[in-house]
């Protein structure tokens, strides 16, 4: 049995493959609608989420299974002072996979130890969030043809943006691609990252504050919104919330086929007046979403 809990659980090959099959569910959906007949996806959401939880729900419904669970922590027995791995136990009897989000770094690492189903890691607090890369690699995959050859902006909060941290790990593992990490000083890489990432697998990568000057050299713009849950004073976060404000005057200084990308939800990074521009694709960004977790509950599933 397997579970989910970094984008390095899977080989290069591996996510290849997981993208070819998302590619495929995209094209041909009717060829999937009943793969899952009969089978149960748990979401058991101990934070907030829209896109994360409810994209999982669709890419079960599509796939013909049913879904049960809950979206905050005081509708569970959590609230009672369960603990996950009692938790995951019971779930475990409900259902045949299960996605969990968590506050806690390392609590669906706990829940897998204890689980007799394949469970997902839909976030653990300021860690991982391996699902949001397998979007972001589906869609760059999808929109750019590759995930070689590019230099990628990564904007906003980089220190506790876990959607950050994931992405940096997969992307790596591709040839040429190289970073520019754009954050306020507070909110930079975490050492973690820096030393045991990419300067041991030397990676080119360079760390700037001001968004403009490096915005001609990206094909990739990621942005990222602050992280409010994760501060420890809202002084600091109404400090540090407007840093970056992603606007048309900006986009003007960037490549005519450069990308912005966005795990969403946005607050205040990336102004209304740049959805129009035909290089903002995080709306499509949330669709590659729901096909590339279909891939995925059909990989765990073992049925395909
Ligand atoms: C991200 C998350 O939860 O980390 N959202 C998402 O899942 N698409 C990003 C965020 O909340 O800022």
């Amino acid at each position: 049995m397997r579970h989910l809990m970094s984008p390095m659980d899977f080989s290069v090959e591996e996510l290849e493959n997981l993208m070819d099959l998302a590619e495929d569910i995209q094209n041909v959906p009717a060829k999937y609608a009943h793969k899952c007949d009969g089978r149960i996806l748990a979401t058991c959401f101990y934070e907030p989420s829209t896109r994360t939880r409810l994209s999982f729900e669709s890419a079960m419904l599509r796939l013909g299974g049913k879904v049960l669970g809950f979206a905050t922590a005081d509708s569970s027995s959590a609230a009672k002072g369960e603990s996950v791995s009692d938790t995951i136990r019971i779930i475990s009897s409900y259902a045949d996979i299960c996605a969990m989000r968590h506050p806690k770094e390392g609590a669906p690492m706990v829940a897998a130890s204890k689980s007799w189903i394949p469970v997902i890691n839909a976030g653990d607090g300021g860690h991982q969030h391996p699902t949001q890369t397998l979007t972001d690699l589906m869609t760059i995959r999808s929109l750019k043809g590759s995930l070689s050859d590019m230099t990628i902006g990564l904007c906003g909060d980089l220190k506790f943006g876990r959607t950050v941290h994931s992405l940096i790990n997969a992307l790596i593992r591709y040839e040429n691609v190289s970073f520019v990490f754009i954050s306020p000083p507070e909110l930079r890489i975490p050492d973690y990252i820096r030393e045991d990432v990419l300067i041991k697998n030397n990676i080119p990568f360079k760390e700037v504050i001001k968004l403009d000057d490096v915005m001609p050299e990206l094909d990739i713009l990621y942005m990222t919104r602050v992280q409010r849950e994760r501060f420890f004073n809202e002084e600091d976060y109404v400090r540090l919330k407007d840093f970056y404000i992603l606007n048309k005057e900006k986009m003007s200084l960037a490549k005519k086929d450069m990308m912005v990308l966005h795990p969403l939800p946005r607050v205040n990074e990336i102004s209304v007046e740049v959805d129009d521009d035909e290089r903002a694709m995080y709306f499509k960004q949330v669709r590659y979403g729901m096909f590339i977790r279909m891939a995925l509950i059909l990989t765990l599933l073992e049925l395909v």
